[in-house]
């Protein structure tokens, strides 16, 4: 497997608690892996630490071979461009029209002419599910619409890594399938980009994810595909998707 991001034994520490803990990772390029692990786990820490909004007290952040972890603010604005990224609350401007949140990237970081970017927003509105929505408001939007306009604005750039901060967390099951559906089709339909998926969703974790990363105590308490998750033995895991509250696991 190539990686597109490895954390080398990062530890962060928010007053005396560390958080991550000597934490090592490696996320495969190209592929849909998602980070689980239970509430306050550091699974948001994490992310933060990928996209630069956090600095670790030790260690190293590689991503795409590159060493980011001293980048200044200019490196990290360039850096940035890499990345989509999907915010739990679909973060959108209520003031703005759901084709001027599609553009907003591109106007910031492109040079593209104002008619290909016009393009764009449409061709990316319609991989979502959501042609001829230019014109509407978020605020006549449904939940899942816009999630999906928060999804076409993270696309609208071609990221090389895209991440998806609970994207399905308070949805209703259906709108949560079709999120999910739309993570694989986005995952299949641009090549070698890669996913990275924070999720309570442990069904959605199964049936979704290529690669997984377990959490638990600032480190990985396993790392693997779907498959080795449903045949560990490991008790923390086994409690965890169990869903039980009796178990190893302890309750900070
Ligand atoms: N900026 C900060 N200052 C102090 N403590 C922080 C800060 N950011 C996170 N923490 C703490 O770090 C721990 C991990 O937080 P994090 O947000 O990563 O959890 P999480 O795994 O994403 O949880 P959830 O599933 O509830 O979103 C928590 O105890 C949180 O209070
Ligand atoms: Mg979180």
């Amino acid at each position: 497997m190539s990686t597109a991001i490895a954390f080398q034994n990062i530890t962060k520490k928010f007053g005396s608690r560390a958080v991550l803990s000597d934490l090592n990772l490696e996320i495969p390029r190209g592929k849909i892996t998602f980070i689980v692990g239970k509430s306050g786990e550091g699974k948001s820490v994490t992310i933060k630490h990928i996209m630069g909004l956090l600095k670790p007290d030790v260690g190293r952040v590689i991503v795409e071979g590159q060493d980011i972890t001293d980048f200044n603010h200019e490196q990290l604005r360039q850096y940035r461009k890499n990345f989509g990224m999907l915010f739990q609350q679909a973060a959108l401007f209520d003031s703005l029209t759901v084709g001027q949140n599609v553009i907003f990237p591109l106007k910031e970081h492109s040079n593209m002419p104002l008619s290909a970017m016009l393009a764009r927003v449409e061709e990316t509105l319609t991989q979502v599910g959501l042609p001829n929505m230019q014109h509407r408001y978020p605020t006549d939007l449904s939940t899942g619409e816009k999630k999906r306009v928060g999804l076409a604005r993270a696309l609208v750039s071609k990221p090389a890594i895209i991440l998806y901060d609970e994207p399905t967390t308070g949805m209703d099951p259906i709108v949560s399938e079709m999120i999910d559906d739309l993570i694989v089709q986005i995952n299949k339909d641009i090549e070698n980009i890669t996913s990275v998926v924070i999720s309570h969703d442990l069904k959605a974790a199964l049936a979704t994810a290529e690669y997984i990363v377990f959490l638990y105590k600032g480190k990985v308490a396993l790392a693997g595909t779907p498959n080795d998750f449903k045949s560990t033995k490991d008790p923390i895991v086994r409690q965890f998707f169990s869903g039980k509250v009796e178990g190893p696991m302890e309750f900070l």
